[in-house]
């Protein structure tokens, strides 16, 4: 599955589920762009971690749902690798609460990064994939799509907005050969769920058939295959890492 010299930018990748994605297609060989807001150290440390481990990485400061940002992290990727071979739209935000407690603002914030956030990418990375041999657009969507979750209405709205955005482009894309894909993944051992009450964090891994939690690498290696070659035929699709929870 090498992905030896192709390009890939990956929004939110100082840390979490994005860092893993980082790690595992720097170890493939592609040259990867790890994109942060606000965690200017750990980008770093992300890209030393692939040098160190003898591939090529930069860091690209960007706010996903700020356009203007996004022109900046593709000039950042130009000017160290060239054009943009794969993009993982991973960025994401909850603002969890009741339905009939969220507010507005509430809504809009989750609304601007997990979706606006993925508008502005890929529109901004969208003549690079075209133009790339088998461009790949991966979107990281979640189980919460599919399912709902009590208190995150909005965040569960975002990422099943998801699906028929990425089956969209996937048709528009297939004429240039390059396809569009989501992950969802179900509960990640991360800081975006580690930080859940141990209680409530019991009564999910006893909803989970695997009984445990996702590792980040469970998530890195289906994104690794969707990110390869071995993955041409494979367009427009959900692709479900969740431990069986739809089972
Ligand atoms: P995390 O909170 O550890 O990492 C998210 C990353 O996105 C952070 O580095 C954060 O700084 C960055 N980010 C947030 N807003 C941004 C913005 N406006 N611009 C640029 N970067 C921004 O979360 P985790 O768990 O690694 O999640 C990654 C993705 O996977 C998210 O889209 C999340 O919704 C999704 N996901 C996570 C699950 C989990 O259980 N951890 C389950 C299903 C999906």
């Amino acid at each position: 599955m090498s992905m030896d010299g192709r390009t890939c930018v990956i929004t939110g990748s100082a840390r979490g589920i994005g860092r893993g994605i980082a790690e595992y297609l720097g170890d493939e060989g592609a040259n990867v762009v790890i994109n942060y807001r606000s965690s200017e150290e750990a980008a770093h440390e992300a890209v030393d971690a692939i040098e160190s481990a003898g591939g090529s990485a930069v860091a690209a400061q960007a706010d996903v749902s700020n356009r203007a940002d996004v022109e900046h992290m593709r000039e950042v990727c130009h000017e160290a690798f060239g054009q943009c071979d794969v993009l993982v739209n991973n960025a994401g935000i909850t603002a969890d609460k009741q339905f009939t407690e969220m507010s507005r603002e509430e809504w809009d914030r989750v609304m601007d990064v997990n979706l606006g956030g993925m508008f502005n990418c890929t529109q901004v990375f969208y003549d690079d994939i075209w133009n790339a041999h088998e461009g790949r657009l991966i979107n990281i969507s979640s189980v919460v799509g599919k399912q709902g979750n009590f208190g995150q209405a909005n965040y569960a709205a975002a990422k099943s907005g998801m699906f028929g955005f990425t089956r969209t482009i996937a048709l528009e894309f297939a004429k240039g050969g390059s396809t569009a894909n989501c992950v969802a993944p179900g509960f990640t051992a991360t800081d975006m769920v580690t930080s859940v009450p141990d209680h409530v964090l019991d009564r999910i891994i006893a909803e989970i058939p695997l009984e445990r939690l996702a590792e980040v690498e469970d998530i890195a290696a289906v994104v690794r295959f969707l990110a390869s070659e071995d993955s041409s035929y494979v367009t427009g699709e959900v692709i479900d890492v969740n431990g069986g929870m739809d089972l």
